[in-house]
């Protein structure tokens, strides 16, 4: 039996074995992992991994001031892992096993046989699969959300990881939904109702932003921006999230010209739904510092800059900012400490 101290010790090693990943080998797993991941959380995983970026919380912490550093970097909102462990993966199908998950790998990080093989991608296979014998369901329904896991004690701690409840907050009805009713849901095209052709001028579309609440979808005419359909709906979102502006609906928007970075979203379902992005987009996500990416319909996009033709799930993250030129200084310099090279 190990002993309290002991535990924490073997924690802490855990740990430190965790933070010698950075960004790129944490693209290398992931990318070795996606195939180990079911449908329904595929895409979920990897907008999680794009809304809280290693790099920007490691700046953070070797910030001298990083509330300074925030401000630069007009970062707004929720972007600290540390005040939403239990919560920044609600999107993800996996989120229902987070008590399980984050006590496996616990367990797991305390063993003192765990740092005997050195591969990341294999420690996160493992957990996923203890989690699943307990559930008895597939492990590729947890390899996801394991690997939410393992990226958020590195980025929050040993002792800030273990202290989080691990409890979820989830509608019982919602928990009870198989994968495939999930899919099934997910983006699928409304039915073009009669009184419809009365009252709009084209196809309606629903939109949703969070499969978790049944209340959570607006209604979007064929062809219009996701922020333009969203302003029509009136709820008082910005109680819930300050970033709201009162009566412009749940994406939090400030220029509606790509400027300002406040209404990127993320895409579960219906991205080939979306306009193709144009070069201003995909310039303005880079030095965002959202997304860097050469394809057309990309899992993150301008919600303003984006039109749909159908039905479509996106996932609000909880923050925003501008501060892709700073972490690719800032990474560039890392590298060069890392490697000696003046
Ligand atoms: S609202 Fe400012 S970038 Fe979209």
């Amino acid at each position: 039996m190990i002993s309290g101290d002991g535990a924490m010790r073997d924690g802490r090693l855990f740990e430190a074995f965790l933070n010698r990943h950075d960004e790129d080998a944490w693209q290398r797993i992931l990318a070795e992992l996606e195939p180990h991941i079911h449908e329904v959380d595929r895409v979920a995983t990897r907008i999680w991994f794009h809304f809280f970026p290693l790099s920007l919380a490691q700046a953070l912490q070797e910030a001298e001031d990083p509330q300074a550093l925030a401000r630069e970097l007009f970062l707004d909102g929720k972007y600290r892992l540390a005040d939403q462990i239990d919560s920044s993966h609600r999107f993800l199908y996996g989120h229902r096993y987070w008590p399980e998950v984050k006590r496996a790998l616990i367990e797991y990080a305390q063993s003192p046989r765990t740092l005997q093989t050195l591969e990341l991608a294999g420690h996160i296979r493992e957990v996923a699969s203890h989690v699943a014998e307990r559930r008895r369901i597939e492990p590729s329904l947890v390899v996801g959300i394991t690997a939410v896991a393992f990226m958020t004690l590195q980025q929050v701690g040993w002792a800030a990881f273990e202290a989080a409840p691990g409890t979820i907050a989830l509608d019982p009805q919602i928990a009870a939904r198989t994968p495939e009713e999930v899919l099934a849901y997910r983006a699928r095209d409304d039915r073009q109702r009669f009184f419809y052709w009365w009252k709009y001028p084209d196809k309606v579309w629903t939109i949703t932003f969070d499969e978790n609440d049944p209340e959570a979808t607006f209604r979007l005419i064929n062809r219009q921006h996701l922020t333009t359909a969203a302003a029509q709906d009136k709820r008082p979102y910005h109680l819930r999230d300050p970033r709201c502006v009162p009566n412009e609906g749940p994406i939090p928007v400030q220029c509606r010209s790509g400027s300002c970075g406040s209404c990127w979203v993320g895409v579960l379902g219906g991205a080939e739904k979306l306009s193709e992005m144009e070069e201003y987009e995909r310039r303005r996500l880079r030095e965002f510092g959202y997304i860097e990416t050469e394809e057309p319909k990309p899992i993150i996009r301008l919600a303003c800059q984006a039109r749909a033709f159908g039905a479509v799930s996106i996932v609000i993250p909880p923050w925003n900012g501008v501060f892709g030129r700073f972490l690719r200084k800032w990474k560039q310099q890392r590298s060069m400490e890392l490697t000696g090279t003046p």
